[in-house]
């Protein structure tokens, strides 16, 4: 298998590498389906992909989740994070996200994970929570796991509070891809960046694989990048 571990300086950094890696897949005609992430890691990423020359008009995106309950128009939903930081300034051929105000929760699962499987990941950008968690997978979340709704933990809902005016705004629950379903990504490119995340790389660099940590879920994958400026 391929893991590789590249520590950067900064994220500035870490956005070109990313650049890079897209440029030679685009240039390979390898790239047609991206697995998109959301959350504060991604910023920057995405800014430095907007200002680039490379071109997704080709490209399908698949985000990894959405809040249940939260429209696009709302600013904390995904869809929103994702117009602002990167669909509004990119072109894409599609874009893909759960549909938070689906009313049947069950069939816009298993229609996220139909067109998932019609459009095989060719790269999947991951971030990490601090417990963690990969996309919504908190832990304990098998391994085995397709889309499907989760409850958030109190962990992760402490930590995404801050981007809520009210408490009582926050969802407690979200569409996530599933574990099995990011694993079937040709290629993994994972971002941690902060000393908050390092006890999740410290887990993915150590030997357990476990689904009390799901990040560690990684070392079965083929093919993964860690760009990190943990040391
Ligand atoms: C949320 C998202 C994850 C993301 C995580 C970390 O929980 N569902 O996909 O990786 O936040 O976010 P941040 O990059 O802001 O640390």
């Amino acid at each position: 298998a391929f893991f590789e571990v590249i520590h950067v300086a900064n994220q500035q950094e870490a956005a070109s590498i990313v650049q890079e890696k897209l440029e030679q897949d685009l240039k390979a005609n390898t790239l047609n389906v991206l697995g998109l992430a959301t959350g504060s890691t991604m910023i920057p990423i995405y800014k430095n992909l907007v200002e680039s020359s490379l071109d997704f008009s080709e490209v399908t995106a698949f985000n990894l989740d959405e809040y249940i309950g939260l429209a696009p128009t709302n600013v904390n939903s995904y869809a929103y994070f994702m117009q602002e930081h990167l669909f509004s300034r990119k072109q894409f051929k599609e874009t893909n996200i759960p549909n938070g105000n689906a009313m049947d929760l069950d069939a816009e699962c298993a229609r996220y994970e139909k067109q998932l499987n019609e459009h095989p990941l060719d790269i999947q950008f991951l971030g990490v929570g601090e417990n963690g968690h990969i996309a919504f997978n908190e832990p304990g979340t098998s391994f085995n796991s397709v889309t499907h709704v989760a409850n958030l933990t109190d962990s992760t809902l402490g930590v995404n509070s801050q981007y809520f005016d009210d408490e009582e705004e926050i969802p407690h629950t979200a569409f996530t891809m599933g574990i099995a379903s990011i694993m079937k990504a040709k290629k993994i490119i994972l971002l941690a960046f902060g000393e908050k995340k390092r006890p999740a790389i410290d887990a993915l660099l150590g030997d357990t694989i476990s689904e009390e940590w799901p990040i560690t879920v990684l070392k079965n994958h083929p093919h993964v990048t860690v760009i990190t400026d943990i040391k």
